[in-house]
């Protein structure tokens, strides 16, 4: 069976894109689904190409039980016909990536972290690079939250296209 290809975009992919993946693959893992799935991250800016994620980012999801290993990468024009679900986590991030995308049906790929989130009380998960530790934690909080929609929401999808 093809794979669901889902590609998580942010600033720098080195906080909150790295951890969304991450996140994602332990919970796609718990529920039996690692087979269907190929799950990647990039960032909006290639100034940490090559870098591992934010060392706060690592030891907050160290704490609980997500190692981080994912290298940091930019986006491609590629990425947009490879993956079927590209999820940006702001809202400067769904322009630029609305801005890249090289066709309506790359455009329809688009979609904003939050939409899965449960009852987010912002409309963004936010940019914790340049704030506290508790930042961390709360994109965390946010990105634990969407998991199990975000799994519904695709796995409802290839039920109606079936
Ligand atoms: P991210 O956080 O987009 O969640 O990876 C940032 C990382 C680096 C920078 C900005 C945001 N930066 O400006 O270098």
């Amino acid at each position: 069976m093809k794979k669901n290809k889902i590609l998580f975009v942010c600033l720098g992919n080195i906080c909150r894109s790295p951890l969304a993946e991450e996140v994602f693959r332990t919970y796609i893992e718990k529920n039996g689904k690692s087979r269907d799935y190929y799950l990647d991250s990039a960032g909006l800016i290639s100034y940490h190409k090559g870098e591992l994620p934010d060392e706060r980012m690592r030891r907050h999801a160290a704490r609980r039980g997500y190692k981080l290993t994912h290298l940091s990468r930019p986006i491609t024009s590629d990425d947009f016909y490879d993956f079927d679900y590209i999820i940006g986590m702001d809202e400067s991030n769904i322009l630029k990536l609305k801005e890249l995308a090289p066709g309506l049906e790359e455009l329809n790929k688009i979609h904003r972290m939050i939409e899965f989130c449960d009852n987010p009380i912002l409309d963004h998960v936010p940019d914790p690079y340049y704030g506290g530790e508790q930042g961390f934690e709360n994109v965390i909080d946010m990105i634990e939250s969407a998991c199990e929609n975000l799994l519904n929401t695709i796995e409802n999808k290839k039920q109606k296209v079936w």
